[in-house]
């Protein structure tokens, strides 16, 4: 049977012509078991719309495990890399989530308790939220009347040693039902998006870089982003901003000599465009929250100069300004219009192309709210591609 595509469900708030290539539901395949040909198919379609949908998929951990490693069959470890790096108490990542015991590169992860699940006799899962993370939090009144955040706008990845998986999957098993959520963005721009209850919101990064002015594309493209080193433990006591996208300058930040052993060769630098496989766009894919320094490269030989920011290369280090910069780019990218809010039904799986996507949890539950996700990504077995020399010709 041939796979069908049809577009996900957009809402009201969603522009239709700039989502128009942005996520796809699959019909006539099963995730947990496609054959070589339907997941030659899943991978070109995943590839051009950025995220694929599976309704009433069936999918148990190892089937999951299997599906997630087939996009990279090299890769092994889970892609933060909480199962390899130990059990020193600054080392852990995500104390929200919980490990598959027979797959455990699947890992558990929701809100409230879950008892007798796949080997776990009882697991209190905790949905992040923007309560505990951002520098402001939205008045209990405000809570109590379905206002909420963003949490953190990210790519699934380590960016410490490890490479950014290709893809995540997420199945939803226990979805709560609950009223719908607005999310205030609270910077000034009156800023406002209708979402379901524990939304997960997706972005894509290649309309991240395609509406930036030609000043912004030229610094894009030229650009690479040396993420700090244990980016999580670094920034674990700062503060995010009230749209989720990055932190607040206060220098609340761990010292580099309090953070756990690192090596300087094992440091991420990354470019700020990450190239498609299939399509050859440019995805513009930088985890803010990460991110400690610029390295600009120059205009190359013929470029015009007008205007260009930074003409000849630079090397920018002043946290602040990074940071500025980086969000003077991806905020246009997460307006209300742009972004996708996917409305998880029970027996969703959802396969999102992490190279190309930047996504986060939004809203708080209760803690009698129970919900349960299995998700998997893996890190990768190759750095992410970035711009070609003709890319940066055609938009520096
Ligand atoms: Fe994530």
């Amino acid at each position: 049977m041939a796979i069908e595509l049809l577009p996900l469900p957009l809402p009201a708030s969603a522009d239709p012509a700039l989502l128009a290539d942005f996520g796809r539901e699959v019909k006539g395949i099963d995730p947990a078991n496609p054959t070589p040909e339907q997941f030659e198919e899943i991978k070109e379609a995943l590839y051009r719309h950025g995220a694929l949908l599976f309704r009433g998929a069936k999918v148990s951990p190892a089937a999951q495990y299997a599906f997630t490693k087939a996009f990279d069959p090299q890769s092994e470890s889970y892609g933060h890399g909480n199962n390899k790096t130990g059990e020193t108490k600054k080392s852990i990542l995500h104390p929200d989530l919980k490990t598959i015991p027979s797959v455990p590169q699947v890992q558990l992860i929701g809100n409230g308790m879950v008892y007798n699940h796949e080997g776990l006799a009882e697991a209190r899962l905790k949905h992040p939220s923007h309560t505990t993370f951002h520098k402001t939090v939205v008045s209990p009144e405000d809570e109590a009347k379905g206002v909420t955040r963003f949490y953190r706008w990210h790519i699934d990845a380590a960016l410490y040693d490890l490479n950014p998986p290709k893809v995540t999957t997420l199945y939803g098993i226990t979805v709560p039902d609950g009223p719908k959520q607005v999310v205030r963005y609270d910077d000034g721009t009156g800023d406002e998006l209708e979402v379901p209850l524990g939304t997960t919101a997706f972005v894509s990064g290649k309309v991240m870089f395609d509406i930036l002015p030609k000043d912004l594309k030229s610094l894009a493209v030229r650009s690479k982003v040396k993420y700090a080193p244990h980016p999580y433990v670094w920034m674990a006591p700062a503060h995010a901003m009230s749209t989720g996208l990055g932190i607040e300058s206060e220098g609340l930040e761990l010292p580099l000599d309090e953070l756990p052993p690192w090596e300087e060769s094992k440091l991420k630098i990354l470019p700020v465009l990450w190239k498609n496989p299939v399509t050859g766009d440019l995805h513009f894919q930088v985890h803010p929250c990460g991110a400690k320094e610029l390295i600009v490269e120059p205009l190359p030989e013929g470029a015009d100069r007008e205007g260009a920011l930074y003409p000849d290369g630079a090397h920018i280090t002043d946290l602040k300004l990074v940071r500025e910069l980086l969000y003077k780019m991806q905020r246009p990218a997460i307006a209300p219009k742009l972004v996708y809010p996917h409305d998880w039904k029970e027996d969703d799986f959802v396969l999102f192309h992490n190279r190309g996507v930047l996504h986060t949890v939004v809203g708080a539950f209760k803690p009698d709210q129970v919900r349960a996700f299995h998700q998997c990504n893996l890190a990768a077995s190759d750095e992410p591609s970035g711009p070609t020399p003709e890319d940066v010709k055609a938009f520096a």
